[in-house]
């Protein structure tokens, strides 16, 4: 099972953005609980949408943070989120077609890998610069 587990070693400390984070875990941990389950293709897809439109406006939500920073490496940024969400798209075809659940499973898999990796490699970066500005969480309050 894929069951990832937030931690606090994947917090950039500004909290509607984690919070964000957090919950996509909680997403893909869920959808691996309904394919195991069986639960209908339809209802698993249900999920996999929830998942797909929250994490649009996560990123609407990171881009308003890093122009708030004047961050440097927002287009960067930008154009990863926006093959997070292409792959993600490419991967929702497993549970669209549904009935296999070993191929969902593997999906549902990848997504949180990649998910996490984006965490990890790019979102951490943006606590990288703001830690360098020397500006503390209490002063990030935009997307709280
Ligand atoms: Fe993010
Ligand atoms: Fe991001």
């Amino acid at each position: 099972m894929l069951n990832i587990v937030w931690s606090q070693a994947f917090r950039i400390g500004v909290r509607g953005i984690d919070e964000s984070h957090a919950d996509h875990l909680d997403f893909l941990n869920l959808i691996t609980t309904l394919i195991r389950a069986k639960e209908d293709t339809s209802v698993i897809l249900s999920q996999v949408e929830r998942l797909y439109l929250d994490l649009e406006s996560h990123h609407q939500d990171e881009d308003r943070l890093m122009i708030d920073l004047g961050y440097p490496e927002l287009t960067a940024h930008q154009a990863v989120h926006t093959f997070l969400l292409d792959e993600l798209k490419v991967l929702a075809r497993h549970f669209v077609q549904g009935n296999d659940a070993s191929a969902m499973l593997r999906a549902a898999s990848t997504m949180g890998h990649l998910l996490l990796d984006h965490i990890i490699r790019h979102d951490l970066a943006i606590l990288t610069f703001m830690q360098g500005r020397g500006l503390t969480e209490t002063r990030l309050s935009m997307v709280d």
